[in-house]
């Protein structure tokens, strides 16, 4: 895809991976950027930075878990602004716990973050795309979307899902001329992860480096996008020897979390 003079949408571009894409679409000549997140001062702080690379940047606070809100704000985005060329689903939420200690108001906000707040944002974008025939989705999954770990269960099922939903639409789509990829960056240093305990040797990436990786994933239309050789060796390894990879990630676990609670 080129991105000089398109218009795109980001969710999640308040902080980390989703900002660093922001910013990198602008470096990279994108014309709008619609930025998307609950949080609006910081998305202010955002689209004020962006406009110094001459972009036109419209901050709109929305919560994705509330769906009628996602609708309304979709219709009005299109009214006042016009055709979607990049739509970016990046907002997220993890919470990391042992399964038998997790709490299912967390899942619960995993579940309509992760996957339905994506799902309500692409179902109404990807309408619009097909009748113009014209136009890419990016879902941010994670490499947790490919090899599942212990304490992040709940986390790992809502990044498979979207791993399995993109490939779907991206053949769905096809015949339509939309591109539908996935990012998979792996242990990130964002607020995400700062309360995480991490695993054992695992070295996180900059978000610069994962939008940078997004960007030349972009430009050569990549189904999946891996970021990073911790990523890449982790999904040659599942699947050359999948019971080693399990033994590692068992030895390397946040040896705490994974105790079994008092009966
Ligand atoms: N960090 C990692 O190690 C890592 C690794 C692999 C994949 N990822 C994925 O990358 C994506 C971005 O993660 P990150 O590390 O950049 O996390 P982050 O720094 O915590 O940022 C999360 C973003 O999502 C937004 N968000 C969260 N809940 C929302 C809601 N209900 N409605 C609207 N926006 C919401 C947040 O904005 P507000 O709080 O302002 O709403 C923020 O902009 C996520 O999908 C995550 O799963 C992260």
């Amino acid at each position: 895809m080129i991105i000089k003079g398109k218009v795109a949408l980001v969710t999640g571009a308040s902080r980390g991976i989703g900002r660093a894409i922001a910013y990198e679409l602008a470096k990279n000549g994108i014309h709008r950027l619609i930025l998307i997140a609950r949080n609006i001062h910081n998305l202010h702080q955002v689209a004020e930075d962006i406009r110094c690379f001459n972009v036109e940047a419209v901050p709109i606070a929305l919560d994705l878990t509330l769906p009628g809100d996602v609708s309304a704000v979709m219709a009005r985005v299109w009214r006042d602004y016009g055709d979607i060329d990049l739509l970016i689903n990046c907002a997220g939420v993890a919470y990391q716990a042992p399964f038998l200690k997790s709490r299912s108001t967390q899942v619960q906000a995993e579940m309509s973050t992760n996957m339905m707040g994506m799902y309500t944002v692409t179902s109404s974008i990807a309408r619009r795309m097909v009748s113009r025939r014209n136009g890419t989705i990016v879902n941010v999954s994670s490499l947790m979307g490919k090899i599942a770990a212990p304490t992040m269960a709940t986390y790992s099922a809502t990044k498979f899902a979207i791993v399995g939903f993109t490939r779907a639409l991206r053949m769905e789509l096809a015949p339509h001329n939309v591109k539908v990829m996935t990012l998979l960056p792996s242990l990130t240093d964002t607020d995400m992860a700062k309360d995480m305990q991490k695993f054992r040797g695992v070295i996180p990436m900059s978000t610069e480096q994962v939008a940078k990786a997004f960007i030349q994933g972009l430009s050569k239309d990549s189904a999946e996008v891996l970021v990073g050789w911790q990523s890449h060796l982790a999904v040659w390894c599942n699947r050359v020897s999948p019971w080693l990879l399990e033994q590692v990630l068992r030895f390397t676990a946040p040896s705490y979390l994974v105790e079994a609670p008092a009966p």
